[in-house]
């Protein structure tokens, strides 16, 4: 068999990162093996993301430099997938006629007929992409934490966002397949997973996602069970129930904000108000005091005035979030957000997300301080390069890093119960104090 090789580069969320795991698993599945220089690969694989125009400028800066590569060994294929792939279609490929194939996030299995070179033409596929429920092979090198998607598309529509259109609508995949998934990674070692989807939320196939919760519970050696994204609008008592009863699934939940006004909210159409946003979070602490809340902001949507901003403002410091990820307003094609009046400027966009990210760093430093002197269990991860010798790293149930020095000797996969001795921004300094 002859040797190939290929070059993956991955952009955008943990849906894409899991996707590219399952293209590598194709490929190498089909004799491939991977390098890390473009120019030295047979296959360029890029799987892209088309959120907000950056991601986009910097897919598009990334493709125009393969294209001397391309010159220079004219055999080498250049492969589009993704989300840019499935919105811009055809138009990549005028723009990029150096570009071999394209399809979409929902044709990931087109990737073995090219890898098998079977592929006769190019596969461009903007409209009706078929499902893909089927488990494909993941190439996970983790080892103690694992990517599981639990359901794919998005039906909200909000009004800013692509996903919508890339993604296409949601399907939830049957609880019998994610369940085998999970003891199948349970068997390999795996201590962790994170149940994938834009709105784990409304999850439903023959169970609803509190009830996979509880199943994926009783998975033996499957220590920790997170989940990404939940949607503010279908936060439900059974889920609170949840995550307080069920041992394995940890305190922290990702419940994207957007803004603190009412009125942006409507215009986003993310269907709760502030208010009902706050009754929420009063909810889950009442249930669960040491939950972890984190959230997403977008600074300087359309129409957005000094109110309004004020407003996200007052409500970042009212709730106290653990963290943030805030965002300028990028305006999308194709979504409803680009047609309404009244964009703000750069430069405003960019002062009131400097505004929301002082705030919070404030807030974050104060929070993590608070964790000073506590006791945190850690999973410890895989060493990785920027690490001293000695150090160990993991996260708290609430998904906060701490670093633990001298230490060297626990393996990964541990569970360590550990004293924060010191809290920084973006981490905090641990001392063990025993394991389990
Ligand atoms: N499904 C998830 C979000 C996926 S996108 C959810 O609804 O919570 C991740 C984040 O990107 C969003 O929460 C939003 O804050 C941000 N985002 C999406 N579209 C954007 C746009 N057009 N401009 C700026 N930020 C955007
Ligand atoms: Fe986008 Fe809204 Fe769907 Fe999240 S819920 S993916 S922000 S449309
Ligand atoms: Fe980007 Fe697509 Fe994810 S647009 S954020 S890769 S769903």
């Amino acid at each position: 068999m002859i040797k190939r090789t290929y070059y993956l580069e991955t952009f955008g969320c943990q849906m894409n990162v899991h996707d590219s795991e399952k293209m590598a698993g194709i490929l190498e599945h089909e004799g491939y093996t991977r390098t890390l220089e473009p120019k030295l690969a047979d296959l360029i694989l890029f799987n892209t993301c088309s959120i907000r125009e950056k991601a986009e400028q910097k897919f598009y800066s990334r493709l125009g430099r393969i294209k001397t590569i391309k010159a220079r060994n004219p055999l080498a294929k250049i492969v589009v997938a993704g989300c840019i792939a499935q919105q811009d279609g055809k138009k990549l490929t005028a723009r990029a006629p150096y570009v071999d194939f394209v399809f979409g996030p929902d044709n990931l299995k087109y990737i073995r007929d090219i890898a098998a070179e079977v592929a006769k033409e190019q596969f461009v596929l903007s409209e009706n992409p078929a499902l893909t429920d089927e488990a494909l092979p993941s190439l996970r090198e983790d080892g103690i934490r694992a990517w599981v998607n639990i359901m794919y598309g998005c039906n909200n529509f909000c009004s800013y966002c692509v996903v919508p259109y890339t993604r296409g609508r949601e399907r939830s995949r049957p609880s019998r397949d994610i369940l085998m998934e999970l003891r199948d990674l349970a068997g390999k070692g795996y201590k962790e997973v994170t149940l994938l989807g834009q709105n784990v939320n409304s999850y439903r196939s023959d169970c609803d996602f509190p009830e996979l919760l509880r199943h994926a519970n009783d998975i033996k050696g499957i220590e920790r069970i997170r989940f990404v994204t939940s949607h503010p609008k279908d936060l439900s008592s059974g889920l609170i129930h949840a995550i307080k009863c069920l041992d394995k699934v940890c305190e922290h939940i990702h419940l994207p904000l957007q803004s603190g006004s009412t009125r942006i909210l409507q215009l986003m159409n993310r269907r709760y108000t502030f208010n009902e946003y706050r009754e929420k979070v009063e909810i889950l602490r009442e249930n669960i005091p040491d939950i972890a809340i984190t959230s997403d902001i977008i600074a300087g949507f359309p129409q957005e005035n000094d109110l309004d901003h004020e407003a996200t403002l007052q409500a970042i410091s009212s709730i106290g979030f653990d963290g943030l990820f805030a965002f300028k307003y990028s305006s999308r094609p194709g979504t409803k957000a680009e047609a309404i009046s009244g964009h703000l400027d750069e430069s405003e966009k960019s002062k009131r997300l400097n505004d929301i990210i002082t705030l919070q760093n404030n807030i974050t430093d104060k929070k993590n301080k608070q964790l000073e002197g506590t006791v945190q269990t850690i999973l410890i991860d895989r060493p990785d390069a920027k690490m001293k010798p000695g150090q160990l790293t993991g996260r708290t149930t609430t998904n906060k890093i701490v670093l633990v020095n001298n230490a060297a000797s626990i393996p990964p996969g541990t569970i360590l119960s550990v004293r924060i001795v010191r809290a920084h921004r973006h981490s905090l300094i641990g001392e063990r104090i025993s394991s389990r």
